[in-house]
């Protein structure tokens, strides 16, 4: 029987169980998902470790993303550009490491926009420089765009985060300052949000969106709340609207995939269950 697990430091809210539970369900599979409170000191020994408890491998989360990209013994090229792991799993005896974020947010950016959106978006806007920023950025970066800014509120983060992603990029990558967003927006037809603004307790991330092009698609990671004050702004002038938590429900699954052996899929019910839970309905 496959077991996986979530490793983090607090673990307590993490959702992941609640996904792939939910998956082991519906596909009526043997395993089991399970969250491991795992505190940075023991990190380490607990990446060597997992196997020999029986687990076929597992999700890391904050704060070991990062220890687990330095500690794996392969990783895939998104893991690279990222630079930090949150899937581990072990092939040929070799402890590997993925940063599924990517994929998890391009697949749910085509499958809220069509596929084939591209073809509309000369510049992409990317807002905030973190580790998120980054996915979002590598997973931009394999379609074909014209430029990809990236602003941020420390701009010194922002040109780090160009400078080690611009080798080999097919598409013109470059900063932008957080004072010319104004400018910006107007030539922009993708706006991205990966800072914590519109968080619950956080302060709104405001934009003037009254200027962004008419056919542009704003897209924000925060799913807490579903709606954040920038994506119903962006409703408000009749753009279109990527939520965030279809990122979370899309990079679960290339794990699930290698731990369990069936692709799962992503469907209204699985949302549904997850939204509940965000909304304190279950
Ligand atoms: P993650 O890994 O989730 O991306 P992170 O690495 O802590 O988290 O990054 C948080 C992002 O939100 C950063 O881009 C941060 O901007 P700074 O680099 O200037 O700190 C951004 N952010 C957080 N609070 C912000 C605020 N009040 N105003 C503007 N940006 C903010």
């Amino acid at each position: 029987m496959p077991k996986a697990f979530v490793a983090g430091h607090p673990i307590k809210h993490s959702r992941s169980p609640l996904i792939h539970g939910h998956w082991l369900k519906e596909y009526g599979l043997e395993g089991s998902y399970e969250r491991i409170d795992v505190a940075p000191v023991d990190f380490g020994e607990f990446l060597r470790s997992f196997p020999t408890q029986g687990f076929a491998g597992g999700n890391v989360t904050i704060p070991h993303k990062e220890a687990a990209f330095a500690g794996v013994d392969r990783r895939t090229a998104q893991a690279e550009r990222v630079k930090a792991v949150n899937t581990l799993w072990i092939e040929d005896g070799v402890l590997r490491g993925d940063n599924t974020d990517v994929a998890g947010f391009m697949a749910h950016l085509d499958a809220s926009l069509g596929t084939g959106w591209e073809q509309d978006v000369d510049t992409a806007l990317v807002i905030g420089a973190g580790g998120a920023a980054r996915a979002v950025v590598a997973g931009l970066q394999d379609r074909p765009l014209k430029r990809i800014l990236v602003t941020n509120r420390t701009l010194a983060k922002a040109e780090d985060l160009v400078r080690d992603l611009r080798p080999g990029s097919r598409v013109g990558l470059e900063t932008s300052a957080w004072e010319a967003l104004g400018r910006v927006i107007p030539h922009a037809r993708l706006i991205v949000n990966t800072t914590s603004l519109g968080m619950a307790g956080q302060p709104p991330l405001t934009l003037d969106l009254s200027r962004a092009p008419r056919d542009a698609a704003v897209a924000d990671i925060v799913y807490v709340p579903l709606e954040t004050p920038l994506l119903a702004a962006a409703k408000a002038q009749g753009l279109r609207t990527v939520d965030g938590l279809g990122m979370l429900l899309h990079q679960a699954v290339p794990g699930f995939a290698r731990w369990f052996g069936v692709r799962p899929e992503v469907t209204p019910a699985l949302r549904a269950l997850i939204l509940a839970d965000i909304e304190g309905r279950r």
